[in-house]
């Protein structure tokens, strides 16, 4: 028998259907959906069929279809009018190509430099904010996320000359974030989008040059994507480098920002695990001490609240891809030229594999209770498959740093107590939330000298 395709979502209007609550109010939506149908159902976006699928096995599904009959790059298209044919964004010959040499740039040897080189900005930071005060912390972390991001991909000398204005181009990129429009529609902003992107590669050009001209007085991770030779034995080409670290940049910073912010507020929220997170700082990493691998293993409950943050509050909700064949989910039939997509908002927060789904409570990944533990694809923050995020512990590493040298080194306190999720086209992140801070007076104490013997990371 041929299968019948998902099933619509109420509250479809005519001509739109659901295009207006997508922008609107996407989980909501989803939701709706969720509840009146199960893990299979239809939403319609103008002319555009959609289908969401939820839980584990279909989120399987999803992420290992991808490059076979489910295609990630053309619901990407307003990527690629920002970044042009890079990773994901090319055609599937062309990724291949690019995929090894982005993953080196990622590898452990590298890790523990970028690692040491996050501790170095954020503790700058965290001088920089003096004894006492207050601040608004989401903006603030977007920021300190960017001078990591600049200091580690382009290094301190080049993120020193490029500037502010650099970054402040980004916020005109992000504007223009919208899956739904066509990418190439005379409309302000994506007209600001252009010139920004214009004005970027005018900002990287002669430091490019530069360095492929004296290529000895330079290594870092700039260089390596300057000098990086593909299978073939050929240099990428400037355009490309160019676009790799706009792409990269771009991909890491709203991101993690958003994830990291909510590290500290929801630890704010929850004092008795914030006591847990306090009593490890003082034992594995106490004031002065330089978190170098093995402690930063050791450093379980904040890593562990890092992914509690991930379940909860991703930043990256919509990941999309287009059905080039025909495929079953479940009971339905997803025809080609259809939309898909994956929900974080509720796949995070089914009962089924999470207790009391809606709780922070990171203890469900300790190791007796393991829940992320139990399917491959129940968390999946940082996607899966073969696209899963390359920069997945570059980023883990970011919030665990800036959590643990925060904490340790201030009393901190919410002065906004109702923070809400700020949900754009983009990455999600807290609205604003003000915190209070007080340098603390007691550092916490030393270990005792061979206490730490974990593993290297
Ligand atoms: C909390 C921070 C981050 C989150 C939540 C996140 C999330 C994701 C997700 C969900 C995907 C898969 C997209 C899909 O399947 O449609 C992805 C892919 C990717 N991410 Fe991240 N990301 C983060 C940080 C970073 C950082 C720091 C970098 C690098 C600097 C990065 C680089 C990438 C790249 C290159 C891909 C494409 C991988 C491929 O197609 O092979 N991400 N990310």
């Amino acid at each position: 028998m041929t299968k019948s395709t998902p099933p619509l979502v109420s509250g479809a209007l005519p001509v739109l259907g659901h295009a207006a609550e997508f922008q609107r109010d996407r989980p909501g939506l989803v939701r709706r959906g969720f509840v009146e149908h199960g893990n299979v159902f239809a939403l319609k976006l103008a002319n555009q069929n959609v289908a969401v699928v939820i839980g584990p096995e279909n989120q399987k599904k999803f992420f290992m279809e991808t490059d076979g009959r489910l295609n990630i790059q053309e619901p990407y298209q307003f990527l690629k009018a920002m970044f042009g044919e890079v990773l994901f964004l090319a055609p599937h010959d062309e990724y291949l190509r690019q995929r090894p040499f982005v993953q080196e740039l990622f590898k452990r040897e590298k890790m523990l430099h970028y690692v040491d080189v996050m501790q170095e900005v954020v503790q700058a930071w965290l001088e920089g904010l003096g004894d006492s005060g207050e601040i608004e912390l989401t903006s603030e972390i977007v920021t300190l996320v960017q001078e990591v991001a600049g200091n580690c991909f382009l290094g301190p000398e080049v993120h020193q000359t490029i500037g502010r204005e650099f970054w402040d181009l980004y916020a005109d990129l992000s504007q223009a974030l919208d899956p739904l429009l066509p990418p190439n529609l005379p409309l302000p902003k994506f007209i600001k989008r252009d010139k920004a992107k214009a004005r970027m590669s005018e900002i990287l050009r002669p430091i490019i040059a530069e360095r492929r001209q004296h290529p000895d007085l330079y290594d870092d991770f700039l260089q390596d994507i300057i000098m990086k030779d593909d299978k073939a034995g050929e240099k990428i080409d400037e355009e490309l480098v160019r676009n790799l670290l706009l792409g990269l940049m771009f991909a890491g910073h709203e991101t993690t920002a958003g994830q990291a912010a909510w590290t500290i507020i929801l630890l704010l929220q929850n004092p008795d695990y914030l006591q847990l997170v306090l009593d490890e700082i003082e034992q594995v990493a106490p004031a002065g001490v330089h978190i170098d691998p093995k402690r930063m293993v050791q450093l379980d409950h904040i890593a562990w609240a890092v992914r509690e943050v991930e379940r909860l509050r991703p930043s990256t909700e919509l990941l999309m891809r287009v059905v080039k064949e025909d495929i079953e989910f479940g009971d339905y039939l997803i025809p080609a030229g259809w939309l898909m997509q994956v929900a974080q908002e509720i796949g995070h927060k089914l009962p089924a594999y999470f207790e009391q789904p809606e709780l922070f409570d990171p203890l469900r990944f300790a190791p007796d209770r393991a829940e992320d533990k139990q399917h491959r694809f129940g968390l999946f923050g940082f996607g899966g498959g073969m696209h899963k995020c390359t920069g997945m512990n570059f980023a883990n590493n970011e919030m665990i740093i800036i959590t643990a040298l925060l904490f340790r080194e201030f009393e901190l306190e919410l002065v906004t107590k109702d923070t809400q999720i700020e949900r754009g086209l983009g990455a999600s992140r807290p609205t604003e939330t003000i915190i209070r801070y007080r340098r603390r007076k007691t550092a916490f104490a030393a270990p005792e000298v061979g206490a730490l013997d974990g593993q290297a990371v």
